[in-house]
């Protein structure tokens, strides 16, 4: 494999190794935002080091928060995020030292930016930003990339509105963002799509509501943001598929270190899947219970994983595995499962052509509101190496047994399309292109190094 814009991905023999991934996006999104607004220096370790997190970091400094990167090992260094040069997060992993984060938290009002605050192509930091944004005394203007300027805001926009900020988008839904915020009063919301993203965005922004402030879900999606605001000190009121907050409580700075990224983890788990007799071992993985429906699936689908150890950490369940290799069964994900595995279907579309029985994806509609249309984008990749796909407007019938040969991969910009066809890449008969690879920066930098030093060819 050789990474510059084009990866050369070649067939391989097997999977084995032990494996670290950076910190979890989403937790580390959750955890630069809520230091911001908290009250001290919070100290994060295992930060996530692609551009999302990143361009998250970046707007809490424009927001007038001192940031610094460190290293592991050392205190409160005065090196300024923006002094690291982002080139550095595609070195292979111990190069880049500068995997903890340092936040000083002045309390819950921020700064008015001097310039438009860049989101880059990262829709987390948009839409959660935009909860906070809504409480503060001054108007700012958030915006993205050419994928983040098309996808949908409406859905920050409903809300937030409605507890009193005033917001305008392009269209009414679409970036750049301009919010004048502050007087918010607390809302009763049932999110029309399951969304963690608007739930924080919405429980963030109840912090600074009068009155308590809930959110009903139609299906459970991931909690980090009920359990980081736990972690920073305030009180969130859980039932079943609501969560409610009391405006005016005030967050304290904490120290702890991100557990791997489950999604990342996610490539490296399907590429196992790949290979009968494969192994694997992933140390300090994110195991919160609405992250790891994929561990679920690939059990049913034949993959055999076992827990080696669990532990909480800021609320979050880390722990290591150990996965083998051995059938590969088909499935059918639809429901609330569709909804759980939302950024692992990608990958797990890619490999279907390789279970014996086909992949059947339904109830993911979302999916062609993400970094790309994920459902277009994956059916032609795979028709592109030779496999036959039903392209549906909700998902994706992917039958069985079928090989594939190796072909030129458009990434569309999209990170996760990147990574799914390397990995698809593995069980082709020819070595297979993927365009536009270093799109891998935004999530994980050093993926193919980490795929090469874990393929046997
Ligand atoms: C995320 C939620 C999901 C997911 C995204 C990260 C989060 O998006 O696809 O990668 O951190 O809350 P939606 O909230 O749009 O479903």
């Amino acid at each position: 494999m050789n990474q510059s814009r084009i990866a050369t991905v070649s067939p391989a023999r097997t999977i084995r190794g032990e494996l670290r991934l950076p910190g979890d996006k989403s937790i580390s999104h959750r955890y630069a935002l809520l230091a911001a607004i908290a009250e001290g220096r919070t100290r994060i370790e295992n930060f996530a080091p692609g551009a999302d997190c990143r361009n998250t970091v970046d707007c809490v400094q424009a927001l007038g928060r001192e940031v610094s990167f460190v290293s592991g090992s050392e205190r409160g260094s005065t090196a300024v995020a923006s002094r690291i040069p982002q080139a550095e997060a595609l070195l292979p992993p111990n190069s880049a030292k500068t995997d903890t984060v340092e936040i000083s938290g002045l309390g819950a009002m921020l700064c008015a930016p001097a310039t438009a605050l860049d989101c880059g192509n990262s829709g987390s930091t948009m839409r959660m930003l935009s909860g906070i944004l809504a409480g503060q005394n001054f108007s700012a203007e958030l915006r993205g990339d050419a994928s983040l300027s098309r996808r949908p805001m409406g859905r920050i926009i409903e809300p937030l509105t409605a507890m009193g900020a005033r917001i305008s988008a392009r269209n009414g839904n679409h970036p750049p963002l301009r919010i004048a915020g502050g007087n918010l009063k607390a809302l009763d919301y049932k999110l029309p799509v399951a969304s963690a993203q608007v739930k924080s965005a919405v429980l963030f922004a109840g912090l600074f509501a009068a009155g308590e402030t809930w959110v009903e879900e139609p299906v459970q999606t991931r909690d980090h943001g009920e359990i980081a605001l736990q972690a920073f000190g305030a009180r969130v009121i859980r039932r079943k598929n609501r969560a409610g907050i009391t405006g005016g409580q005030k967050l304290s700075a904490i120290e702890t270190r991100v557990p791997g990224d489950i999604s990342s983890a996610a490539f490296f788990l399907c590429a196992a899947a790949l290979f009968p007799g494969a192994e694997l071992v992933i140390h300090e993985l994110l195991l919160n219970p609405t992250r790891v429906a994929l561990l679920d699936a690939l059990r049913a689908m034949g993959l055999r994983i076992a827990v080696l150890d669990l532990a909480e950490r800021a609320g979050e369940l880390v722990g290591s595995i150990r996965v083998e290799g051995g059938e590969l069964r088909g499935t059918v994900i639809s429901g609330a499962q569709s909804a759980a595995l939302i950024d692992e279907l990608p990958v797990l579309a890619a490999i279907s052509p390789y279970t014996s029985d086909g992949i059947e994806i339904r109830d993911a509609r979302e999916l062609r509101s993400k970094e790309s249309d994920r459902i277009a984008i994956v059916a032609k990749n795979l028709r592109a190496m030779g496999a036959e796909v039903e392209e549906r407007e909700d998902g994706l019938r992917i039958r069985g047994q079928q090989e594939m040969h190796g072909a030129e991969i458009d990434s569309a910009g999209d990170h996760r399309i990147a990574m799914a066809f390397a990995v698809a890449a593995l069980r082709a008969r020819s070595d297979t292109l993927i365009k536009d690879a270093d799109v891998v920066k935004v999530s994980y930098p050093t993926f193919f190094h980490e795929l090469q030093r874990l393929t046997e060819s």
